[in-house]
């Protein structure tokens, strides 16, 4: 069974991309098949700085082995070094209706937002099933914005095979709707579009100033808190602090008698630990970036092995040879 995702290199990661999607994915290493890339073309639709482009694909390489990617148990690739996919986007165009692609959500979602589309936004699932089908995928585990786009690949999947033979893995997509939200420091979903995150590798004095400002109400710390478990600072630690100290801070803030103060400096002092050795590591691999390339070069390597063998296939089911 093979599990494929693409990761957007969109920059600096929070603590809500970890839990909801990395933790899981790295997770998944140790139950079979793990194809994972980093979806460098997918960024062209919106990112036209080239400096950017290649900060933070490297940047999202660093994160991923850091956190915990294993290049031994998984294929860990950059998009672009397999360009077949490119090829294969084309094949499954010409089968693509115009009208399938005008519903999907996250083009409607961008052209109410006034974002000038260009072909590419436009054509971004039909790039994204070719990710998928290339590499003969069973399972695209994604957050909910992305479901459609696993449908709209299914679609061209299935019509590909009728038009010309037997020649796709249909793919099932696995929505992580069992993970929970992750609150950001104002309470709502922490999104870098929301302005309310904790990085994962955030600077440590600027980690802490944001931890510490959070806002919380006006009751004195004697005071007994019923609500505790809806307190954010409480849902953060549940996360990063072993499930027994979690719970005592929980008990003792519900009971009265401690400060937010305090809760606030246990948040950052457990956050800061869990994520210490994976932090080391990412300083080490930053001053071995010839170690990083050459893992994305395994990986391409590996990756195009796969590839090559259903681009033939789909090449002649489709009279191309
Ligand atoms: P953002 O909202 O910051 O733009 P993305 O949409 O790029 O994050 O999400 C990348 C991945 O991280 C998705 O799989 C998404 O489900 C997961 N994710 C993002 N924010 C959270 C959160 N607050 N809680 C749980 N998972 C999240
Ligand atoms: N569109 C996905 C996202 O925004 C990233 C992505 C690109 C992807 N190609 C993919 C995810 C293939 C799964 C499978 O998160």
């Amino acid at each position: 069974m093979r599990t494929l995702t693409g990761i957007q290199p969109s920059g600096t990661l929070h603590i809500g991309n970890y839990f909801g999607a990395m933790r899981p994915a790295i997770d998944a290493q140790s139950r079979g098949d793990c194809f994972y890339f980093i979806a460098d073309y997918h960024s062209m639709t919106s990112l036209f700085d080239p400096a950017q482009r290649r900060t933070n694909t490297l940047g999202v390489a660093l994160d991923w082995l850091a956190a915990g990617l294993d290049p031994k148990r998984c294929v860990f690739w950059r998009q672009s070094d397999v360009p077949e996919v490119a090829e294969l986007m084309w094949l499954l165009g010409t089968l693509t209706p115009m009208a399938l692609l005008e519903r999907a959500h996250s083009y409607k979602d961008k052209l109410a937002k006034g974002i000038a589309p260009n072909f590419g936004l436009f054509a971004y699932p039909v790039l994204m099933a070719a990710d998928i089908l290339l590499y003969d995928t069973n399972v695209v585990p994604v957050g909910r914005d992305q479901k459609q786009h696993v449908e709209m690949t299914r679609d061209m999947a299935i019509k590909f095979n009728l038009a010309y033979g037997e020649t796709f893995v249909v793919p099932e997509s696995e929505i992580r709707d069992e993970i929970a939200v992750v609150p950001g420091l104002d309470g709502q979903k922490m999104s870098k579009s929301y302005g309310n995150t904790i990085d994962i590798f955030g600077e440590e004095k600027a980690t802490r100033k944001k931890i510490m400002g959070i806002v919380m109400d006006s009751r004195t710390p004697a005071e007994p808190k019923p609500d505790a478990d809806r307190n954010i600072a409480i849902q953060l630690l549940k996360l990063v602090a072993p499930a027994e100290v979690a719970t005592d801070y929980e008990n003792r803030l519900r009971a009265g008698g401690l400060g937010y103060g305090d809760l606030k400096k246990a948040l950052f002092e457990h956050y800061w630990n869990y994520f210490a050795a994976a932090r080391a590591r990412r300083a080490e691999l930053a001053a071995n970036m010839d170690y990083v390339h050459q893992v994305l070069r395994d990986g391409a390597q590996r990756a195009r092995v796969v590839a090559d063998g259903v681009l033939a296939r789909a090449r002649t089911a489709s009279g191309l040879r």
